[in-house]
């Protein structure tokens, strides 16, 4: 069978033109596979909803979803006076970057769009969300090219017949299209390997089972789901070449924040000798954050464990913790696989070095 390389059949965001304004559609992943739904966006507040309750998941697409978040709020002021609309924007900025903490792509973005901003000072309302939208859309179209390169890159690392466990999901959905780990494997088959996906279910929120599978088996790429618990007898068996997941924020010393569950799977890959790659675009490495210890890890709410949606089923009143993320520590990375190449054993003068 063949596989283009960017498949159109899982799109995570789709902007509308219209004249003068426009809307961002985003597919709401908090109810997927069960529902195929696009939920309408026209506001920085109602992006940063969408966000923080989990429409739009993944680094790379919360930074995607909040650079056309600012472009919308500009687009909905900019009638008003230079006075209002710059007060209004200063709000729908802060409003962005207060809706989930550790993904850097969402800070990397609105900072983006800052200095965007900042460069038309002089130009009216809306001039200045012409300029905007631009950006934006410039944001949305690099991510696409970007998890393309990584995925030529990355497809290097895997042999033919690979069996790659992933965590989480870092794919289409995750992304503005292709997938950073998920972007990888696609890029493999597209040039003819025979990959075979093992996706971690990823308790609590389940995107690998929801997402990842889901993704996959649009594709006919073969799929095995497991539940997290079981990666350790499979790598135990032989059954595991090789691990590939995505990041929400890396450290200067190449420490790699990542959904909760990602450092036992690290663990376990070193105990068992199969390598354990990361894929990262450079909007990813964060370089004002020394090490994996400084990186704000998200905690969510305590339904998320102890029971799912509209089913609970954890003693009433028992005390629960919920970390969205972990650290790995940069000696468990094989590669990181950025853009720019496959960065091997990453380190602060190798990953200082992608920046220069
Ligand atoms: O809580 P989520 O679903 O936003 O977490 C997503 C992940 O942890 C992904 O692995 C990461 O953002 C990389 S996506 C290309």
């Amino acid at each position: 069978m063949s596989h283009s390389i960017h498949s159109d059949k899982v799109v995570a965001l789709r902007w509308h033109d219209a004249p003068g304004y426009g809307h961002l559609d985003m597919v709401d992943q908090t109810r997927l596979p069960a529902v195929f739904e696009y939920l309408s966006y026209d506001s920085a507040a109602g992006v940063a909803e969408g966000i923080r309750s989990m429409v739009v998941r993944g680094a790379p697409a919360i930074g995607v979803a909040a650079a056309y978040g600012v472009a919308l709020e500009a687009l909905r002021l900019q009638s008003q006076t230079q006075e209002a609309f710059d007060a209004a924007m200063d709000i729908g900025f802060t409003v962005l970057a207060q809706s989930r903490p550790t993904a850097v792509n969402l800070f990397w973005a609105l900072d983006r769009m800052q200095r965007c901003r900042a460069q038309h000072l002089s130009a009216s309302p809306s001039q200045i969300a012409v300029v905007l939208l631009t950006e934006a859309k410039a944001i949305h179209e690099e991510d696409v090219y970007i998890n393309k390169k990584m995925g030529e890159y990355g497809a290097a690392l895997l042999s033919d017949g690979a069996r790659v466990l992933t965590h989480c999901n870092a794919g289409a959905l995750a992304t503005a299209g292709h997938g950073t780990a998920l972007g990888v494997i696609r890029s493999a088959v597209a040039v003819g390997k025979r990959i075979s996906v093992i996706a971690d279910e990823t308790r609590p929120f389940l995107q690998g089972a929801r997402l990842t599978a889901w993704e996959m088996v649009q594709e006919g790429i073969p799929v095995t789901l497991i539940t997290d618990n079981m990666a350790g007898h499979l790598m135990a068996h032989g059954e595991v070449d090789a691990v590939i997941v995505g990041t929400d924020r890396v450290a200067a010393n190449g420490d790699v924040a990542n959904k909760i569950g990602t450092y036992m799977v690290a663990v376990l890959a070193a105990r068992h000798g199969i390598p354990f790659y990361v894929a990262c675009p450079l909007s990813t490495i964060d370089l004002s954050v020394a090490s994996g210890d400084q990186i704000p890890i998200e905690e969510r709410a305590a339904s998320e464990v102890t029971g799912f949606r509209e089913t609970q089923w954890a003693a009433a009143g028992v005390q629960v913790r919920n970390p969205s993320f972990d650290v790995t520590p940069a000696e468990l990375v094989s590669a990181i696989i950025t853009e720019k190449g496959i960065i091997h054993a990453p380190n602060f003068s190798k990953l200082s070095a992608l920046f220069s």
